[in-house]
């Protein structure tokens, strides 16, 4: 079992429903040219991590309920929260179809039960685990700066051209959610005492948190069904392959969206550093996993 960073279920799980979200998003899943998919151009290293990734996606729902719960006196916050959620859930669903393409034998149902029997959420907490409503913002900001760079280096990565449009409609998504939690993280910090120091750490819990349970446990219900899941082993092969195709641009904009959520300048030299250091330290690491067979 593991424990989700990210809480859910009760409250507004009605509204959040099945749609596929088309209210503030540009696109939908019939708008995708499937009839495109190219077989000759997928690459089975990455179909894994995109089955992985559908499944935290189709968790949208869940993570709307959840803030919805902890902004249950702010229903402008609560409308964004569900429409957000259902272009998650979008997400998810566009990014199992596409592996459905890619792996005929893909069953995202079984493998998604798998997903959520295992990651123990928290379906209490009607209070932000970050402590506070800005903090739950830095943190939302956080993800979607993660998410955002990681679908841009997923699409420029490759040359299946399903996949790529799929992640740059997905990677455009997550750039607006940034600045849709950005915008209110504005108007909370104005309410609330929550220092820049404290800002940091947030976001840094946040990125650390990155290499966690969550994304190891969907790799393992996607790909390792019919094997006892080892946590050590899981973060390893989901990192090895899902940070390979990272590039310096798609870093370089990750620090800057994450530098500006923590209230300090986005570019600049501190950018640079942090961009140099994580750079290296990426090529490092994943040199390291692929020379052990991760
Ligand atoms: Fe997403
Ligand atoms: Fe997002």
């Amino acid at each position: 079992m593991v424990e989700s960073h990210g809480p859910v279920r009760p409250l507004c799980q009605a509204q959040v429903g099945d749609s596929t979200g088309d209210r503030m998003t540009h696109w939908t899943l019939e708008s995708i040219p499937w009839d495109k998919f190219d077989r000759s151009k997928v690459d089975p290293e990455l179909v894994k991590v995109v089955k992985a990734a559908s499944m935290v996606e189709a968790n949208g729902a869940d993570y709307g309920a959840y803030l919805c719960a902890v902004f249950a006196d702010d229903p402008e916050f609560q409308q964004a929260a569900r429409e957000w959620s259902m272009e998650e859930v979008q997400h998810g669903k566009a990014l199992a179809r596409w592996a459905k393409l890619a792996d005929p034998s893909f069953d995202f149902d079984a493998a998604f039960k798998r997903f959520s029997d295992g990651v123990k959420i928290e379906t209490w907490r009607t209070a932000s685990i970050r402590g506070s409503r800005s903090g739950e913002l830095v943190a939302r900001c956080i993800v979607e700066t993660g998410t955002s760079s990681y679908y841009s280096a997923m699409s420029d990565a490759t040359d299946e051209p399903v996949l790529k449009e799929v992640c740059s409609h997905i990677a455009a998504d997550e750039f607006r959610h940034y600045k849709l939690f950005y915008e209110y993280l504005k108007g909370y910090l104005a309410k609330e005492r929550v220092g820049p120091l404290r800002r940091f750490f947030v976001a840094l819990s946040r990125i650390t948190e990155s290499e966690d349970d969550e994304l190891a446990y969907a790799y393992y219900a996607a790909n390792h069904a019919d094997e006892t899941y080892e946590r050590r082993r899981f973060v390893k092969a989901y990192f090895r392959r899902g940070f390979a195709f990272y590039r310096r641009q798609h870093l370089e904009r990750s620090v800057g969206m994450a530098l500006k959520a923590v209230g300090l300048k986005p570019n600049g030299r501190l950018n640079a550093m942090i961009t140099g250091i994580a750079g290296r330290w990426l090529r490092f690491r994943i040199a390291q996993l692929t020379r052990a067979g991760a």
